[in-house]
């Protein structure tokens, strides 16, 4: 999401590497259906962090933040006005809160990255709508995803949506290539140009991960961890995230094991 190998190529993966990615990225969309029965008040994000991570090595994989960059945890795990890269920790969920699990995973040496949000008990409405709008702009991002079609569409797309419903689009961490390295080219921006960036070609893969605030788009970054990213103005963000594979046709969603999304 930030890291990514500036100055590299897009790769175009073989159908082995494909299918690497795939096992990869099922692997990761699982691990978020295991972890959600556990989420209530009370629990911990450490203990969730802990059920991902376990479920993560018994399938022979490992999970991809743990040392990456210095990042300290196998999972993000972002609460409330946290944006991304919440480290996994003390704090106990509570009533009305609203989450991010982030999982990325390296099967046979690919990488699949997915992540969703979840909630505690009873969450407010405007709470709700949040996380309802942001899925969407996840869908609309992906129905851009066709060969000839452009990387800026999407973030065009996404930015449009989320702005019609006076929310704001996190600009300072974007989607990206993914597969063969945790963070690949291209940058995959939330807020684009319609027709400006890449053109789509099949065989690329690549993360689109809006996070969508209800106030501001800017975010600080926690000065005692160095990694949690916090909305400038303490209200509310939402984050989904899908790899996906382009096609000759539609985009295949990789990492949706949930079936919400046609298949190629
Ligand atoms: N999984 C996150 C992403 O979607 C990246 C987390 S990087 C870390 O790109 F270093 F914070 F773990
Ligand atoms: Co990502
Ligand atoms: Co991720």
């Amino acid at each position: 999401m930030v890291f990514r190998d500036k100055g590299s190529k897009i790769i175009i993966k073989t159908d082995e590497q494909i299918e690497g990615i795939r096992k990869s990225s099922i692997l990761a969309g699982n691990t978020l259906n295991i972890v959600a029965p556990y989420i209530k008040p009370g629990v911990t994000t450490d203990f969730l962090n802990k059920i991902c991570t376990e479920y993560i090595r018994d399938n022979h994989a490992k999970p991809a933040t743990l040392g990456y960059h210095g990042y300290p945890k196998e999972t993000c795990i972002s609460v409330n006005d946290v944006i991304c890269h919440g480290i996994p920790g003390a704090y106990e969920l509570r009533d009305g809160d609203i989450l991010n699990v982030d999982v990325t995973t390296i099967l046979n040496g690919y990488f699949g990255d997915t992540s969703k949000m979840y909630t505690v008990g009873n969450i407010t409405e405007h709470a709700q709508k949040l996380i309802d709008v942001t899925k969407e702009c996840l869908r609309l991002g992906i129905q851009q995803c066709y060969p000839g079609s452009r990387v800026g569409n999407i973030g065009y797309e996404i930015n449009k949506y989320a702005t019609s419903f006076g929310y704001s689009v996190v600009y300072e961490f974007c989607g990206h290539g993914v597969g063969i390295r945790f963070h690949e080219e291209p940058e995959i921006s939330h807020v684009d140009e319609k027709g400006k960036g890449a053109e789509f070609k099949p065989g690329m893969t690549f993360t689109i991960e809006p996070m969508i605030n209800a106030g501001k788009a800017r975010c600080k970054i926690d000065r005692k961890d160095g990694w949690t990213a916090r909305t400038i103005d303490g209200k509310l963000s939402a984050q989904f995230e899908h790899t996906i594979l382009v096609t000759d046709t539609i985009p295949d969603v990789l990492s949706d094991v949930d079936g919400e999304y046609p298949k190629p």
